[in-house]
């Protein structure tokens, strides 16, 4: 099967822009994108930051795109996400009242988990409703495979301003993940692509839709740059997890004729 991940959107009002992007307009290029190329894919599951200022009114232009966006999408919030104006929009908590949500496919479950902690502090939480929430549908996997999707990453990712705001208390969240069959978790939140392993399971990030991090602080005079966004097809087959990530923005023609160098790949 086939899935698609996007993250950190961070609309805001229709018409405005941030830090010299359009926010709406690539999240409209890149559902596009993904409607032309991606059809046959399961699902979308968007790692939260879905705005910069938690706005109804972009809460509101999120919902009207995806209303007319042939592909089932699930959403998560972020640090920059306000939970109340979202529901207010949205309107599908959980029973906690949170955003979290577990789907399941081809034999495997999906788990959207919502680590919004909430001003002044950007960093991720993960708490005891929460957790129990988690672990209920831990248990209700059965073993089977799990695939977890999360604003925040549990652990550091290497990044001196990114290692300051990831999840709160992750060791008491890796304990939740102990002897459950996590296959990766896909998360948001780095604005980078980021791949690797934490504790045996496989794990990656992707650019958000607009502005992006350097790698190395200080490379830019900002604190954002301006780097390919990408959303990734994600290919789950045989066991494995094939995670290819597209910078869809940035695909043009390369300075070739169009017909030199097909039909001799072999
Ligand atoms: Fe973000």
């Amino acid at each position: 099967m086939k899935f698609i991940h996007i993250t950190d959107i961070h609309l805001v009002l229709p018409g405005q822009r941030l830090w010299g992007f359009d926010p709406l307009a690539r999240l409209d290029a890149c559902l596009a994108d993904i409607a032309t190329h991606h059809a046959d894919a399961a699902f979308c599951a968007i790692t939260g930051d879905l705005t910069e200022r938690g706005e109804p009114d972009a809460y509101a232009a999120l919902k009207k795109r995806l209303e007319r966006f042939p592909i089932e999408t699930h959403l998560m919030l972020g640090n920059h996400d306000d939970r109340t104006a979202y529901l207010h929009v949205f309107g599908d908590a959980s029973a906690s009242g949170h955003v979290q949500k577990a789907i399941a496919r081809d034999g495997s479950t999906f788990l959207f988990l919502d680590t919004l902690k909430g001003p002044p502090s950007s960093a991720g939480l993960y708490d005891a409703p929460r957790s129990a929430w988690l672990m209920s549908e831990l248990e209700k996997a059965a073993g089977t495979p799990v695939y977890l999707f999360m604003h925040h990453p549990p652990f550091d990712i290497g990044h001196d301003l990114m290692d300051l705001i990831k999840l709160d208390d992750a060791e008491n969240f890796a304990g939740l993940l102990e002897g459950h069959n996590i296959r990766h978790i896909f998360f948001g939140h780095a604005h980078r692509t980021i791949s690797g392993q934490w504790r045996g399971i496989a794990f990656s990030a992707l650019p958000g839709l607009s502005h992006q991090l350097p790698l190395v602080s200080g490379s830019v005079e900002t604190v954002y740059s301006d780097e390919p966004p990408m959303y990734a097809a994600v290919l789950l087959a045989n066991g494995m997890t094939i995670v290819h990530s597209d910078a869809f923005m940035h695909r043009s023609p390369a300075l070739m004729h169009k017909d030199a160098e097909r039909g001799d790949w072999y």
